[in-house]
Order: C-alpha cells, then structure tokens, then sequence
C-alpha cells in the first residue's frame, strides 16, 4: 500500500457524533483511502448539541468534502443543509453530508448498508421481514425493506412507537411478545439491545428464534452478539451489523470521492480493530 502524507491538498471528511470515540468509521474509512491512494484523511469530531450548527457551517468555511452524522444528530443536521436526497427525505434521517463546492447535500446511506448485508443472502421481495425497535435505526431499516418490497412487521416494548412508525411505512405492528408466535424469513434486530458493555442482554430468546430463517443484528460492537450467538445454535443463518456498518461507510465513500471502496479490506480492518488487535 502507497503511503499518502498529508499535504496542502489532503482533502477531509469525517464524523460527527457525541460520544464519537468508540467509532469503527476512522479506520475503515482511511485504510480504504490509502489503499486507493487518495488523498483524503477521515476525522472524528465529537460536537456538543449547542455547536452542531457551527459544526456543519465549518463545512463551508474550512472546506471540508464530507461528514457521516450519528447520533444524536441523525435528524437534527437537516435544518443546516442546503439540499436533502428524496430518500433521506423520507426517512427523515441523515448520515451523511457531501460537500460539492460549498453546497452542502444530505443523504442517507444507512438503508443502502441494510439492503446490501442482507441482499449478500436472500433477496427481500416477498419476504416476511420482523423489525425489532421502532427508534432512530429502525426507521432507514423499515425504509429499505418497504423499498425493496419485503413484507414487515414492526414489533416495539413500547407499542404506541411500533404503531407509529407502522403507520408512516403502511406495514403491521405489535409487541415484542409476538415473537413467540411470528414465524418469518428474516428477524432483523434494530434496538441497541446486547451492545458493548452489556454483552450478555439479549432481546429474543431461542425458543423465540427457531421461528426465523436468518436473524440480523444491527449492533455490531460484539461482532456476534448474544442474539446471534442463540441464533445459530437455533439453527438460523446469521448476519453482524458488521456488514451493514461497513456498506454503509462504502456508499459514503463513494458519494464524496466517486470511486469504491475495498469493502473486503474495510471489514478486515474492522474486525481487527473490534477484536482489539
Ligand atoms: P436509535 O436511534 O439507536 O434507534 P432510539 O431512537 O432511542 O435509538 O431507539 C431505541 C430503540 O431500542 C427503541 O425501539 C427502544 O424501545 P422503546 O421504544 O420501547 O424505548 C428499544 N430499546 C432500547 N432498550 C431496550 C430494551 N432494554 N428492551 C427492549 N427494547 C429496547
């Protein structure tokens, strides 16, 4: 791999977030920047909610290419850009910002990392589909799958929420006890449920999980969560948020340099990372 040094012309994309240091996306992103030899660095910048403003008109000021967005800031970067894509305008959430010649433009690329990690095993038309959340998350995820004309049924621990987001996607809702009796294609875990440090939660049972064919988690961070782990001894196939993260870095990386990424080395250096190597 050619190394790039920073130089004056080192464009700069980055993170924006709160808490940001834990994020995979630094290294994902640079190792596919050298490996390409281009001249980007990727940055994270942890921003307090009364900056995000400033943050974004930084963009501007300071030319910086392109900023992913993640939490908490998914939906309230909108008010500051100047163009939103028709499909981060449907979901309501942006993740990622292109900065083309002070312009700035939002999109989402969180639905495409969805449909991408689980296209790589069954197709979504006609397939019965049960989403597990109804917050933040969940809502690209319902996008995707309605996209791509999957069947979906919305379980929440608060059903009023479930309802809610059902009623926007035209889809059927419940409680999560419902997964005692739904038996479906793809169980898809939205909810932050068994994420670092609380490895050892898990939002379905095994009991629970035989009713599925493939079980995706969206929590990444263990790579095979506790509900992935029940999973495959229930038989299912299995998919890590991984995968998602990393598509998702992918169609970002491609909307601010025009080029694709190594997604195969942007997972190995992951994974490493995760395992804390
Ligand atoms: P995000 O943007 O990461 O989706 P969020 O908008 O706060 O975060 O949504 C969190 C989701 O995880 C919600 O669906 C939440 O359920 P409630 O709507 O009932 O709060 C779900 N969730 C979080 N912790 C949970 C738990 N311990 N058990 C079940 N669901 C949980």
């Amino acid at each position: 791999m050619k190394k790039i040094e920073i130089d004056g012309n080192t464009r700069i994309c980055g993170l924006i977030g709160n808490p940001v240091a834990h994020s995979m996306s630094p290294f994902i992103h640079n190792a596919a920047f050298e490996k390409l030899g281009l001249n980007y660095k990727y940055f994270c910048f942890k921003v307090e909610n009364n900056n995000l403003r400033q943050a974004i008109m930084s963009m501007r000021a300071i030319d910086i290419k392109g900023m992913n967005v993640t939490v908490p800031y998914k939906q309230q970067v909108i008010p500051f850009l100047d163009e939103l894509d028709e499909v981060a305008k449907k979901i309501g959430a942006v993740n990622t910002i292109v900065n083309n010649r002070k312009k700035l433009k939002g999109f989402n690329t969180d639905y495409i990392g969805l449909i991408k990690a689980i296209e790589e095993h069954t197709t979504i038309k006609g397939k019965k589909i049960v989403l597990l959340g109804a917050g933040g998350a969940a809502r690209g995820i319902a996008f995707g799958i309605i996209e791509k004309k999957g069947s979906l049924i919305i379980l929440n621990r608060t059903v009023a929420k479930a309802k809610e987001l059902a009623k926007e996607f035209g889809c059927e809702y419940g409680g999560l006890e419902l997964m005692d009796k739904e038996k479906a294609d793809l169980l898809i875990n939205s909810t932050s449920v068994g994420m670092h440090p609380k490895e050892n939660e898990t939002i379905a049972k095994k009991s629970q999980l035989k009713n599925f064919k493939i079980v995706l988690d969206a929590v990444y961070n263990p790579i095979e969560t506790k509900l992935l782990k029940l999973a495959r001894d229930a038989g299912c196939k299995t998919i890590s948020g991984l995968n998602m993260l990393v598509y998702q870095g992918a169609a970002s990386f491609e909307l601010w340099t025009g080029k694709k990424p190594d997604t195969k080395l942007m997972k190995k250096i992951a994974i490493k990372k995760l395992k804390g190597e």
